[in-house]
């Protein structure tokens, strides 16, 4: 069962009863969300010609999503094609009753409508699709540029934290491409390290000490 609860920031966020986990920070769902993904992660891209190919692991809500729609909207030379994986889509209810006060509601139904077909939104400067497949068996040969690293904690899901699904996700990453999550555990900085990324243990949003960044080498194959 899922149930809403409001985070510090007023932002809605949502508990995984049966994990007991929730999806977000309950210090600001909404700003851990800006903190990590868009300030530590796409405004951190050099700017490019080429649209940004994200891949998001975890789409949940589609509140990332929403907030690269809106760097996109709010920005004319930003092209993205946005890639999300939820095996678990969340309900209509449960959608319906999500708050993220400043966040284009329409966008917010939209990104949820790109498990069917894709959406092209800013007039073709932000493209979405979703999967709803697991990291485990997605396959795709596209390569990305930005990887928002966004699944359940490695105490609830150890799985997506091992050596295997981030080999896997290092593998499906261009060169120079970054990933970014919340989680800043040890042993993921130490796994992604020996991967050969370049790993940045940065200051985390509201409350939390950490996140992590990396960085794919330039001269890593295509
Ligand atoms: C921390 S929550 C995601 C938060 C989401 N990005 C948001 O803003 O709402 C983790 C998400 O990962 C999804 N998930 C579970 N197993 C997964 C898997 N094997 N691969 C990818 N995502 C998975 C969950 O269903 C959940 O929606």
């Amino acid at each position: 069962m899922i149930r809403l609860f409001e985070t510090a920031d007023q932002s809605t966020s949502l508990f995984h009863e049966e994990l007991q986990e929730t999806y977000h920070s309950k210090h600001g769902a909404f700003s851990e969300s800006m903190h990590v993904f868009i300030e530590n992660g796409l405004r951190f891209l050099a700017p490019s010609s080429k649209p940004v190919r994200i891949l998001e692991v975890g789409f949940g809500t589609g509140l990332n999503a929403s907030l690269v729609y809106q760097e996109v909207f709010g920005n004319q030379s930003l092209k993205v094609n946005y890639t999300g994986l939820e095996p678990f889509p969340l309900p209509d209810e449960i959608l319906a009753q999500v708050r993220f006060d400043g966040l284009d509601k329409d966008v917010f139904k939209k990104v949820h409508d790109a498990y069917n077909q894709p959406v092209e939104l800013a007039e073709g400067r932000f493209t979405c699709r979703v999967f709803k497949q697991g990291l485990e068996d997605f396959q795709e040969d596209e390569l990305f540029d930005l990887v928002f690293y966004d699944a359940f904690g490695p105490a609830v899901q150890p799985e997506l934290w091992g050596r295997d699904a981030l080999a896997k996700t290092i593998a499906m990453m261009s060169p120079a491409a970054v990933w970014v999550s919340y989680c800043a555990k040890g042993e993921v900085r130490r796994i992604l390290t020996s991967e050969g990324l370049k790993v940045s243990r940065l200051p985390g949003p509201a409350f939390k000490r950490h996140m992590l960044r990396a960085v794919k080498p330039q001269g890593a194959c295509e």
